[in-house]
Formats: structure tokens, sequence, C-alpha cells
């Protein structure tokens, strides 16, 4: 169905939060604990298509116990941020490619695909909806999660029939809690995806995955888990959520390619295209713990960031397994690191001019 077809009703906030409660929730408002007022919201049916969207009072969504996304999880999600700008305007960042994502994730997933036009009016609505809830923090911006999931209550094991996508919004800060100039990564046993599986699609079972692993990097003090191939368990894949990129001193740059098990970042495409245009010799390769050791030991990697959008471009300054660990570079950023964060945020921002079309100013 063309989304032209679709309209937005708006169902008037009751109660919207007050002004000043507001305002001291977004003093520091950390990653993902605080919620705005509004959530956007679309249905849809087999046979019928995409119908009834609203912009309304973001609200608990009742359930029936049989709904099969509780049972089977049939589920999709994305992450994105709308900017405050330099010039007091607001931004999206390349909405159009999490769009195709969510629709690349869908069609793993066994669920129907959204218009990306619609996806993205979908979004515009959320954030004109919520503008209020930009937090003046430093790096601060209002992070935005559509996501679909399986609405029909049935237990037999098929794709449902009943689907609904929603878009909530939550005012961020910086995604790491420490504070500190680099982070530190544990080398996961566990698996995060199989050739065949779901790691290049943006599902919650993959997250679900993740969290003992991630448990046990907390746990052991570091900051994010490393996960590496499945199949030879040689191969380094990414993070529980970000992609990585290696810096090497004799200029070149890897990240490892997509081969279906880690999920496409946009941040990761965006960096290679900024990296490529400043004439840096940039490769999607394969790149093992073991070289990684040995070429953190010898000086010849001299730089190694995580990258997405919550965590934007962090420096990783330490890994650590069960065989032991080692440090990177400095272990605070590098001027590689800098120079393409300074680039990625100054585009975000407006402060940078944006060559390639990835923004979408809202007015
Ligand atoms: N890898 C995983 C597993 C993620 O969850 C994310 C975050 O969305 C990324 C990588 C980075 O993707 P993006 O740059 O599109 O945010
Ligand atoms: C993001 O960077 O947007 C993510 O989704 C990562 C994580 C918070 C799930």
């Amino acid at each position: 169905m063309p989304a032209a077809a679709i309209t937005f009703s708006n169902i008037p906030h009751p109660a919207p939060t007050p002004a000043d409660a507001r305002e001291a929730s977004l003093v520091d408002p950390g990653f993902g604990n605080v919620f705005s007022d509004h959530m956007v919201m679309i249905d849809y049916t087999e046979g019928k298509g995409w119908h009834d969207a609203t912009v309304g009072p973001r609200q608990p969504i009742p359930m029936d116990p049989a709904t099969s996304v509780l049972h089977y999880a049939q589920e999709i999600f994305e992450g994105m941020k709308a900017y405050r700008q330099a010039d007091g305007g607001i931004a999206l960042f390349r909405p159009e490619a999490n769009a195709r994502r969510f629709n690349a994730s869908a069609d793993r997933m066994a669920m129907p695909q959204i218009p990306e036009e619609l996806f993205i009016e979908a979004v515009k609505h959320q954030v004109e909806a919520d503008k209020d809830w930009f937090p003046a923090v430093e790096g601060g911006s209002l992070y935005l999660r559509p996501f679909m999931f399986a609405s029909e209550a049935f237990l037999g094991v098929r794709p449902a029939k009943q689907y609904k996508f929603i878009v909530i919004a939550s005012p961020v800060g910086n995604y790491f809690k420490s504070g500190a100039p680099a982070v530190s990564i544990w080398i996961s046993d566990y698996s995060r995806a199989a050739p065949g599986g779901t790691g290049a699609a943006k599902t919650g079972g993959n997250y679900a995955a993740s969290l003992v692993p991630t448990g046990e990097a907390f746990a052991k003090g570091h900051d994010q888990v490393l996960f590496l191939d499945a199949v030879e368990r040689k191969w380094v894949e990414e993070l529980g959520g970000m992609n990585l990129f290696f810096s090497f001193e004799d200029g070149s740059i890897i990240t490892p390619p997509l081969k279906g098990t880690i999920l496409p970042g946009i941040t990761r495409d965006s960096l290679i295209q900024l990296a490529r245009e400043d004439g840096l010799n940039i490769r999607e390769e394969m790149y093992s713990i073991d070289q990684w050791r040995d070429d953190a030991g010898s000086g010849k990697l001299v730089e190694c960031f995580a990258c997405g959008t919550a965590a934007v471009v962090t420096p990783v300054g330490h890994v650590e397994g069960p065989d032991g660990g080692f440090d990177i570079g400095s272990g605070g950023p590098g001027q590689l690191t800098a120079k393409l964060r300074e680039k990625l945020v100054g585009i975000q921002r407006g402060t940078v001019a944006d060559t390639h079309g990835w923004v979408t100013k809202l007015d």
C-alpha cells in the first residue's frame, strides 16, 4: 500500500510530563533510562496492509498471553538518533538506511515490509511530537527506537498475520557510563551468530543471546563483549552492539566484512565512505584474534575503535580473554579515531558540510 494512502491521526496527550520534571530528567539521562511522552503506532493485517497510524501518548500495549512475539520472538528494531543541530534545527542521519535495514531484518524474520517513506514519516512524526525532549548535555540526542512485532494471538509456528510497528523515543547522553578515554572489551567464548543464522538482522533474539556473555564481560570489569566467528572461533566479528575498525602504522585500516553474521552498521558504512574520501586505504577484511594480539604487541596496530549509533566512535584500549589481555596504542583516542569521529559528528550536528545527502532536516 502506498504510504501516501495512510494518514496519521493525532491523539492528544491527556497529561504530558510537566516542564520542570521533563527538564530534570534531561540533565543526565544516560542511555535508555528516560522516555518521552509520545509514541507512533501503525497496525498491519495480512490482506489489508498497514492501517490505523496514530501519534499519541506513550502507553502500555495490552496483549493477549498467546501473542506470538511472546512465544516465537518475531520482532525487529532499529536504533537511530535525531540531532539538535548547531543552527537550532533538528536533523535525522541517513533514515533511509535505517528503513532499508529494517526491511532486510523483516525479510529474514518472515515479517511484512513497511514502505520506506512510511517508516521515515513515522519517525518524523515521533520527533515532531517530542521535540521538547532533546537533552542539552554534550553529545546528547533523541534516540529513536522503531520496532515491529507479531501481534497475532496464535500458537502455531508460522509467520503471524498481524503486526504492530511502533516508534518510541528516549533522550540520551553517552552510551558508556565510565567516561574513560577508551573502553575495555572481553573476548567471549559464546557465539553471537552462525552462518545462515540471524546475525545480520536487528532482531531482539540476537541481543537476548548476548546478555550472558555481556554479563560476564561486566562482571570482569569490561565495557563490552567481543564475538568471534562461530565456525573457526578465530575471526573477529563485532561487539555486542557495535562494529569494529583497526588502523595500522602503515596507514591502512580494516574492518570485518559483512558475511551475514554481523550487523551491517550504518555508522560503519558512513565511516568507510568518509575514510575513502580522505584517500585512506580502508579494506573490509577478516582479522584474527591472534593477529590482533600480535599487531598490538608489535606496535603495528596503532588504533582500534568501536562504532554504532549509540556508541558513536569509541576507542578500544584493552582486550582481555581467558588467555590473557593486551593494550592498544596509547589507551586513548588516536588521531584517526578522533578525526573520523569529529567528521561524522560534525555532519550529524550540522557543523561539517553534508556532501552525501545523509542529513534530513526537519522543520
Ligand atoms: N552491531 C550491532 C550488533 C549493533 O547492535 C549495532 C547498533 O545498532 C551496530 C553494530 C552498529 O550499527 P549502527 O551503526 O547502524 O548503529
Ligand atoms: C544502537 O547503536 O542503536 C544499538 O541499537 C545498540 C544497542 C543499544 C542495542
